[in-house]
């Protein structure tokens, strides 16, 4: 999922203010396990950005070895195509399963006041059952970090309870909105231990809606572990303690039984290719790379290179997007790329076409995956990405596979480089050094 733009708040000075450093060596790392969800053809959105606050970090015994991490796992029983970060959240501790999102900064869980005999339908996180919750006021600098609902109450600074709302919008038309608040989050390490993070920023939602947030994608989430370049991200804040990088590896879904990996925050491999991470000033939220071209078994597409850039009104552009299934290409070069594959693929064509899908291709002969053309996109820098075709072929349907990628208008949208293109890479994003490293070798491997 990618937020939504709105009014961009540049706050520099208030994030001098709040600005921590407290920049720990960044030996150690914090490492979480990912879960995923099954494929569902979700909708690229934009994003909105703050600025961010401090974080105390309560080491207990931080080592070395101690490094932390998040377990990641598919949504696919869910019937989702996201994948999952579990992590704990109040005093005591309540589990939770949060959506990993690179297109988005706001971490928020979906909120119930129920105190005692909550139904079982009510919201999973119950911050009247934690000591430590709690909601900023309005008038604190850190609710500037986030956009408020239009008909919000003018803020009073003197009445005591006049709690900080925020109103959060996905692209798609999702939104989530309640009280922008602190409490404290732990983790497992590869060591153990849980580690603590007191005063971590988040969203109590109280109220959720939208086709992202209710529909199938959203299924088994109980909210979105915004993992974007913004400083409230969940990155941003933990990542001053852990060098400001942070890395995953998707792992095939479709495996049985999934496989688990993890999100880790903090240094992890180190033999990876490059490319580096542009900075559009009209989103800040976003990881964007640049596409220089495009090649299907070696030979380059002529596609023109402005199709791929970032326009002067921010728009264009191709950013990595954990929260998003499908890869998302802009109209002129989608078209280029499914003219060649419908030329090149051996294989005959569905015949039931599957909604939403312009190629799909009928393998119950059995075909075998060399039949299917190689996609492979140069990045900038010169690194070369080159998923294999379960990257970009799904089953749609039994016996029937279909192209995994859709056009976006090139004037207002974006490219957007989907979960499912990224399965079975490390992707590490580094934002001390802009850069982001990705690597096929030992993805399920703990680092
Ligand atoms: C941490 O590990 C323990 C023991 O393995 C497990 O029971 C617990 O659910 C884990 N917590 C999280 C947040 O992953
Ligand atoms: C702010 O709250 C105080 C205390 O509740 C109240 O006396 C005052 O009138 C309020 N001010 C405004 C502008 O609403
Ligand atoms: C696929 O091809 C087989 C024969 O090769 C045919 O029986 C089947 O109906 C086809 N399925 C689709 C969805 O096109």
């Amino acid at each position: 999922m990618a937020a939504f733009i709105s009014s961009p708040l540049s706050l520099l000075t208030l994030f001098f203010l709040l600005f921590h450093s407290s920049a720990a060596a960044a030996s150690h790392h914090l490492k979480l396990p990912l879960l995923h969800r099954n494929p569902y053809p979700p909708t690229p959105s934009d994003a909105l950005s703050a600025d961010n606050h401090r974080l105390s970090l309560l080491f207990s015994a931080v080592r070395k070895h101690l490094r932390p991490r998040l377990p990641v796992t598919s949504a696919a029983p869910f019937g989702s195509g996201q994948y999952l970060v579990s992590l704990n959240l109040g005093t005591p501790p309540q589990p939770l399963l949060l959506i990993a999102d690179t297109g988005s900064d706001l971490t928020w869980v979906s909120c119930s006041a129920c105190r005692r005999h909550c139904s079982p339908h009510s919201a999973p996180f119950r911050p009247r059952r934690s000591a430590t919750f709690s909601p900023h006021h309005c008038y604190s600098p850190a609710c500037n970090l986030v956009p408020h609902p239009k008909n919000s109450p003018r803020c009073n600074r003197t009445r005591l309870h006049s709690t900080c709302r925020y109103q959060y919008s996905y692209a798609d038309g999702s939104v989530t909105s309640g009280f922008f608040s602190t409490e404290t989050t732990s983790f497992n390490t590869t060591a153990g231990k849980l580690l603590k993070f007191q005063h971590f920023n988040f969203g109590c939602g109280f109220w959720n809606s939208g086709p992202s947030l209710s529909g199938p994608s959203f299924n088994g989430g109980d909210g979105v572990l915004g993992l974007g370049r913004g400083p409230i991200s969940f990155s941003s804040q933990l990542g001053r303690d852990f060098g400001h990088k942070f890395s995953y590896c998707l792992m095939d879904y479709t495996l049985s039984p999934p496989p688990t990996s993890y999100l880790l925050i903090g240094s992890g491999k180190s033999k990876l290719s490059y490319t580096p991470l542009l900075i559009n000033p009209l989103s800040p939220t976003f990881y964007y790379i640049r596409i220089e071209s495009v090649s299907i078994d070696n030979v380059k597409l002529r596609i023109p290179p402005s199709v791929w850039a970032i326009d002067e009104y921010g728009n264009g552009g191709a950013v990595v997007d954990s929260g998003t299934t499908i890869t998302f290409l802009p109209e002129p070069a989608y078209r280029t790329i499914l003219a060649v594959f419908e030329r090149l693929v051996k294989l005959p064509e569905s015949a039931n076409p599957v909604p939403g899908f312009d190629l799909c291709l009928n393998v119950s002969s059995g075909a075998s995956r060399e039949s299917l053309p190689q996609l492979s996109f140069k990045l900038g820098g010169g690194a070369v990405f080159k998923p294999p075709p379960r990257n970009y072929f799904i089953d749609a349907a039994e016996g029937v596979k279909c192209l995994a990628l859709q056009p976006v208008a090139t004037d207002a949208g974006f490219a957007v480089i989907g979960n499912l293109m990224q399965q079975g890479y490390t992707f590490e994003f580094d934002k001390d050094r802009s850069r982001l490293g990705f690597t096929r070798r030992g993805c399920s491997v703990a680092p």
